[in-house]
């Protein structure tokens, strides 16, 4: 990679304590981020929850109501966008459309001041890495959504950036080419230490390719922490249920203390709880969120019984979905073994957690 002023490594970012609001309704509010230099955040949640905004006022294009954006120990609010030196893939790719791809992507080495030749150069590196080197003449209108997206990209690196902000970068690619453009992206970001923020709404591309992971839910953060430490153990019932899958069980509050409860199961087993968002209650009722995984079916006396409704092998795992005695529905999955007879519908069987402490129970108000 070329050395410009820029230097090596990515800045660290810090978001502290912004709020937005458009007009009286609330996009974003307090908002706490300490993202390391060189680190890799996924900012995770559903659409309108804020993912957006937040990136555009990182960015310097929308201006925060409340709090300040620190890049590298310097408070950047009063910088636009140009100046704070972010490469940025928007949502909608935001090409220009009377120029080739070529052009596109050397607009911003150009107006940086880089020379032609090394320009030429560098835009030809760009376009090979996002394997478009074939297509540099080509309008943006004359492309596919997902090659649009890659020249945005390829535009966003040609700056060297040391902030990175991608805005759900591989929506448009297909399978294999979302994979190969992650592992690429995963890549490039770990060679040069450009610190990044990714905006997305997919879990699983959030786990996989994240340091860690920022869980969003209406304009608020939920959790910021590693994929493991999200996954293993969710903070709220919102990032329990958005992350991964989970059941959840009603049940009653036996006994409680700091960070635990026994809850009686409504269909009808004790099990031990964390309690992440609160202690609870004896006599409170509540909900207990035990992951497909986090379940086994057996045929002895421990657990609850339950009937088993049907079963989807998904290759090397099998989830049952099974009815326990309150008529909730509940999902186990278990290993599956080549050549073993699935559970047959309407066998009776038993429910119970795999190991102790999978389970999390919250208050159900
Ligand atoms: N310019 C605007 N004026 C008024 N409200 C806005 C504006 N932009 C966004 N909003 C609202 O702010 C909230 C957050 O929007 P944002 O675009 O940040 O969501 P998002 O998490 O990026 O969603 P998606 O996954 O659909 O892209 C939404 O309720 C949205 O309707
Ligand atoms: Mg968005």
């Amino acid at each position: 990679m070329q050395k410009r002023d820029t230097g090596e490594g990515g800045r660290s970012l810090v978001v502290d304590a912004v709020t937005h609001r458009y007009g009286a309704s609330v996009a974003v509010e307090n908002i706490n981020l300490d993202i390391r230099s060189g680190e890799l955040v996924a900012l995770l949640g559903p659409s309108g929850c804020g993912k957006t905004t937040l990136l555009r006022i990182i960015a310097g294009f929308v201006r925060q109501t409340e709090g300040r954006i620190i890049l590298s120990d310097e408070v950047v609010d009063d910088l636009g966008p140009k100046r704070r030196r972010i490469g940025i893939v928007f949502q909608n790719y935001a090409l220009f459309p009377h120029m080739s791809v070529a052009e596109n992507v050397a607009y911003g080495p150009a107006a940086l001041g880089m020379g032609k030749a090394e320009r030429e150069a560098e835009v030809r590196r760009l376009l090979e890495l996002v394997k478009l080197g074939h297509l540099a003449d080509r309008l943006p209108r004359q492309l596919s959504g997902g090659q649009q997206q890659r020249v945005a990209l390829a535009r966003a690196l040609a700056i060297k950036p040391r902030i990175l902000l991608l805005d759900e970068p591989f929506a448009a690619l297909d399978k294999n080419l979302r994979l190969d453009m992650q592992i690429e992206i995963k890549r490039l970001q770990r060679l040069s230490g450009i610190t990044t923020v990714m905006v997305t709404h997919d879990q699983e591309e959030a786990l996989s390719m994240a340091d860690r992971v920022a869980v969003l839910s209406q304009g608020r953060l939920e959790q910021f922490a590693s994929p493991t430490e999200i996954y293993d153990r969710p903070q709220s019932l919102f990032v329990n249920t958005f992350v991964g899958s989970a059941n959840q069980l009603n049940g009653i509050v036996v006994s409680a203390d700091a960070g635990r409860a026994t809850v009686r199961l409504d269909a009808g087993a004790e099990v031990v709880a964390r309690t992440p968002a609160g202690t609870l209650a004896a006599g409170q009722r509540c909900l207990v969120c035990l992951r497909p995984e986090h379940l086994e079916l057996g045929d002895g006396a421990d657990g609850f019984a339950a009937v088993v409704e049907m079963g989807l092998p998904l290759g090397p795992t099998v989830v049952h979905e099974v009815r326990g005695a309150d008529g909730a529905g509940i999902k186990v999955s278990e290993p599956r073994r080549a050549g073993v007879a699935l559970r047959e519908t309407g066998a009776p069987v038993r429910v119970r957690p795999a190991a102790p402490d999978l389970a999390t129970a919250y208050s159900a108000s």
